[in-house]
């Protein structure tokens, strides 16, 4: 391996993925969700070495520049894919963490996968980070990296950041390898989360299950300690603002009205296609609202986007199937000939299409029934000209602690989620826009850049020895 760094992300994810056409032609493609959202503005700033998987199984790639950091492929074999990353990260870890809103398996195949690979990571993080380098390693794929890489390379300053929730102690108590999983995050100078609510189930989990000492917020390891806390992470708002006020997205957004015959009022779902993002129950509830006549399809339209994700998992080919089969019943029975009530694309998009619909949505509404954070929340408020829009927004979301002035739902409750729509919509324009100035002002003083910089400082602060 050639040149080392003094700093290193580790992430499952590159921010770019290996895309091979039909005709062997290779792109590159921004990965999804909101992870590399959060972590590109870092990097680009920090410079360093990415460490992650490049989305192709079975292919070798060699380490590259990108943006003005090196990028380090890390293969996995098609095994691995099924059984480290569709299985025990996204069909064990993944509904677990979120609640268990859908079932999680356990397999003691996917387990031994997962060992193998986090091994994989953190001897590839062991060999590019530098003398006494900060290396930070990210989410539920990688829980294991921190004690492995911390055997090889005692020297490192670790760090690792939890972008999904942490679950409940009831809940964590399901898993098999428990107590794995916690000594391997244990292995982290500081580990941190996106609410405090996700630290303290971690800290009194490592109270009642291994024989660690705990003092206030960190927990004594052998001779060194580990400390555990809540950093929310953010977005690029000044950036995002930025591209959604170009001319170029200004006419896209234009150009998207008239496609959508320049309805009186814009709804907007924007979310990779997962069940943790509460889209049955959305599309049902304004669904509901069409039929009932509460809106009225001549003058509103639900325009709702939904970037394919890890397909080949069951839950989420049947949640493919739910939202295809509803929208289409929804639309059949209410539309007329022209434009239908729902507008449904099953696709990603570039980020100048995603700040132009930010521009025209009047209402946001952003229902997961378990999310770490929710950035697309925060990049609706970032984008959204003037201060006339608003955010509906559920409680179960982790930005729901921070943007406290959205209009807030229980999205388990259709009663209350269609109420709480109706307001957004028809609410005086004073009080939307009181509510839509709190959160531009909470997302421009809660950047991404305060975050790295908080997490990374109190790394630094906390792992000096
Ligand atoms: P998650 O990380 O679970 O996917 P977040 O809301 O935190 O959820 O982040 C999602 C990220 O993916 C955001 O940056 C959002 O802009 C982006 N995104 C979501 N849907 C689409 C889409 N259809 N096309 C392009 N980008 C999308
Ligand atoms: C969430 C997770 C990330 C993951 C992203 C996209 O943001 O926290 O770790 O990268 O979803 O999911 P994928 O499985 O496509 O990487």
């Amino acid at each position: 391996m050639s040149e080392r760094a003094r700093f290193v992300v580790v992430a499952n994810r590159l921010p770019v993925d290996r895309i091979v056409a039909e005709d062997g032609t290779v792109d590159w493609r921004t990965s999804p969700g909101g992870l590399v959202t959060a972590l590109e503005p870092v990097m680009r700033k920090q410079g360093g070495a990415w460490i992650g998987w490049h989305g192709a199984p079975d292919e070798e790639v060699e380490r590259f520049t990108h943006d003005g950091y090196s990028v380090v492929p890390i293969p996995l074999t098609s095994s691995e894919f099924e059984e480290y990353y569709e299985g025990f990260s996204n069909a064990t870890l993944w509904p677990l963490y979120h609640d268990t809103v859908a079932f999680p398996e356990f397999h003691r195949e996917w387990w031994d996968a997962y060992v193998v690979v986090n091994r994989r990571f953190a001897e590839a993080a062991a060999e590019v980070a530098d003398e006494g380098a900060t290396v930070w390693v990210q989410d539920y794929q990688l829980q294991l990296v921190p004690q492995m890489l911390r055997e090889l390379r005692p020297d490192l300053r670790i760090g690792f950041f939890l972008h999904i929730p942490f679950p409940p102690v009831e809940l964590f108590l399901q898993l098999p390898w428990r107590r794995k999983i916690l000594e391997g995050l244990l292995g982290a100078d500081l580990v941190g989360f996106q609410v405090a609510g996700a630290a303290a189930n971690f800290l009194r989990l490592v109270r009642t299950r291994t024989d660690h000492k705990i003092e206030r917020d960190h927990v004594r390891v052998g001779d060194r300690l580990c400390h555990a806390k809540a950093y929310p992470i953010s977005i690029d708002t000044e950036g995002f603002a930025a591209l959604a006020e170009s001319p170029e997205v200004i006419a896209e957004a234009q150009a998207l009205l008239d496609d959508l015959g320049h309805p009186k009022t814009v709804l907007l779902g924007v979310d990779r296609l997962d069940y943790t993002k509460g889209l049955r129950q959305r599309v049902r509830a304004i669904g509901e609202l069409f039929e009932e006549g509460r809106l009225d399809p001549a003058e509103v339209v639900f325009l709702q986007v939904a970037t394919p994700s890890r397909e080949r998992v069951e839950e989420y080919k049947r949640l493919r199937d739910d939202i295809d089969l509803l929208v289409g019943r929804i639309n059949s029975e209410l539309g007329g000939v022209g434009r239908p009530p729902i507008v449904y694309r099953h696709a990603g998009f570039p980020r100048a299409t995603m700040a132009a619909m930010y521009r025209i949505a009047d209402v946001a509404v952003v229902t997961p029934l378990r999310d770490g954070m929710n950035l697309v929340a925060k990049e609706y408020v970032a984008c959204h000209p003037g201060t006339d829009g608003a955010l509906v927004l559920s409680e179960f979301a982790g930005a729901a602690k921070e943007l406290k002035q959205a209009y807030l739902v229980n999205p388990y409750d259709l009663n209350d989620m269609k109420d709480v729509v109706l307001r957004a919509i028809e609410d005086p324009v004073e009080e939307r826009r009181r509510r839509m100035r709190a959160l531009k002002r909470q997302v421009k003083t809660h950047t991404i850049d305060a975050w790295a910089d908080n997490f990374l400082g109190d790394l630094e602060k906390l792992s000096r020895r």
